[in-house]
């Protein structure tokens, strides 16, 4: 894979600023990277001398990540100084993959929320409706998700749809797609991006600045892999596997992530359990969502465990 194909980091200086590795490392400083997608972000922590327990739900990505540091770090070999574990799994388990890796004591934890964007480009995966007509799958992990987009759509009740579109959009809206997709079900089973795309279009939803099929997919996608429930379970648990000024790291793309991560952060504060560094969101600079456009909706928030 040529380097302009992998997934390209997101607030990449600003993850490892924070992570506190812009500064010279003790010896065997260990960070999770639990999104470790095709490997951007566990680069640059490796480069500059930490070591990285790399974890993916998704284990083509993983499969990519591995070839990727396997061919970089015997050529950067002056540069990239620490060593990597890879792990095909869930960040909801982060705690009991930790402990089966034998990694405790965490300096630093990352979490880039989502998916890459070979998920998106994937042709056959059906994540995107810019990569012609796909069937509606959307699982990470194929291996043990059973349920697709496509099942969702078509067994979900108008309220549970409802439910679930209204996660990202506004309720009228989503009361407006969830109908819509209960009428064309009953006309033929919902199976391809296509075939949502339409819907989403004779749902006249209105996308503002955004294509009107992003936040639908973006919705399905959330609901098909639990991203909010995920999450909600794995930041505790990053929280405990973290040693005294061990910092957490959260970059989210949507409202409702950002949310879930901001209370989180100030529960664990309230608690005296933690100190936020982050006052407000970071958010990339304009020679950042210039290049990559996907990095325009990316908030970092980091705390630091005390
Ligand atoms: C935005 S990408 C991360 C990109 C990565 N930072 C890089 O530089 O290439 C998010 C990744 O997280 C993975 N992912 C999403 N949910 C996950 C979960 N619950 N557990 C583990 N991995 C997950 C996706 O498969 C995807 O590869």
């Amino acid at each position: 894979m040529k380097n302009s194909e992998y997934h390209e980091p997101v607030l990449a200086h600003e993850v490892i600023n924070y992570l506190g590795l812009d500064v010279p490392l003790k010896k065997q400083a260990y960070f999770i990277d639990t999104t470790l997608g095709t490997a951007g972000h566990t680069l640059e922590i490796l480069k500059a001398g930490g070591n990285v327990l790399g974890i993916d739900a998704d284990k083509e990505l993983l499969e990519i990540a591995e070839k990727r540091l396997n061919i970089a770090c015997p050529t950067l070999n002056d540069s990239v100084q620490g060593h990597f574990k890879l792990v095909n799994g869930n960040f909801r388990d982060i705690d009991k993959i930790a402990k089966r890796m034998e990694v405790k004591e965490v300096d630093g934890i990352l979490f880039d929320l989502g998916v890459s964007n070979i998920h998106l480009k994937s042709q056959t995966r059906g994540f995107s409706f810019e990569s012609g007509s796909a069937p509606l799958d959307m699982r990470i992990d194929t291996k043990t998700q059973g349920v697709t987009a496509a099942d969702l759509l078509n067994n979900l009740r108008e309220d549970q749809l409802i439910d679930l579109f209204e996660s990202v959009m506004i309720q009228p809206v989503a009361r407006k797609l969830a109908k819509e997709v209960v009428f064309r079900r009953k006309e033929k089973p919902i199976k391809e991006t296509s075939d949502f795309l339409a819907i989403v279009s004779r749902a006249r939803v209105d996308g503002g600045k955004l294509n009107p099929a992003t936040l639908p997919f973006m919705a399905l996608r959330m609901a098909v892999n639990s991203e909010l429930e995920n999450l909600k379970i794995a930041l505790p648990k990053a929280l405990g596997l973290l040693k005294k000024e061990g910092r957490l790291v959260v970059i989210s793309f949507h409202s409702g992530e950002d949310a879930l991560v901001k209370n989180f952060f100030r529960e664990m504060r309230n608690k005296n359990l933690v100190k936020v560094l982050t006052k407000k969101p970071v958010v990339p600079a304009r020679e950042e969502t210039t290049k990559n456009p996907r990095a325009r909706s990316a908030k970092l928030r980091c705390l630091e465990k005390i």
